[in-house]
């Protein structure tokens, strides 16, 4: 079962266990669920307020589920991806460390977020 470890400088770190079944829920739902103050709007994929780094704690498989289009779309728009990661991305399956959280769906694998 995946470990969470929400970390941003005005609140203390903060490590959540993803339960079970939660492998279909966001980043985000499960920092709502369990208080953590990350910024979001739209909840849809749109507005990028929601923008997290995500870096994986474990060594196995890949990081988080792959970006959804209107993830990439924003990520761009943010000047958080180039054209040329999201070409790589499509080659070896491995995102980028910015991530939205309304859209990040969790792995089995211990990962931080910092927010
Ligand atoms: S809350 Fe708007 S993109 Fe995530």
């Amino acid at each position: 079962m995946p470990n969470i470890t929400f970390s941003n400088s005005d609140y203390k770190q903060k490590t959540v266990y993803a339960v079970a079944g939660s492998h279909t829920e966001s980043i985000l739902k499960i920092a709502k669920a369990n208080k953590i103050p990350v910024d979001f709007s739209c909840e849809d994929g749109e507005c990028g307020t929601c923008l997290i780094k995500v870096t994986r704690l474990s060594d196995k498989g890949p990081m988080g589920g792959p970006l959804t289009e209107k993830e990439t779309k924003v990520l761009k728009e943010l000047g958080k991806v180039s054209k040329k990661e999201i070409e790589q991305m499509a080659v070896d399956d491995l995102p980028t460390q910015w991530r939205l959280a309304c859209q990040i769906i969790v792995r089995d694998e211990d990962i931080l977020v910092e927010y």
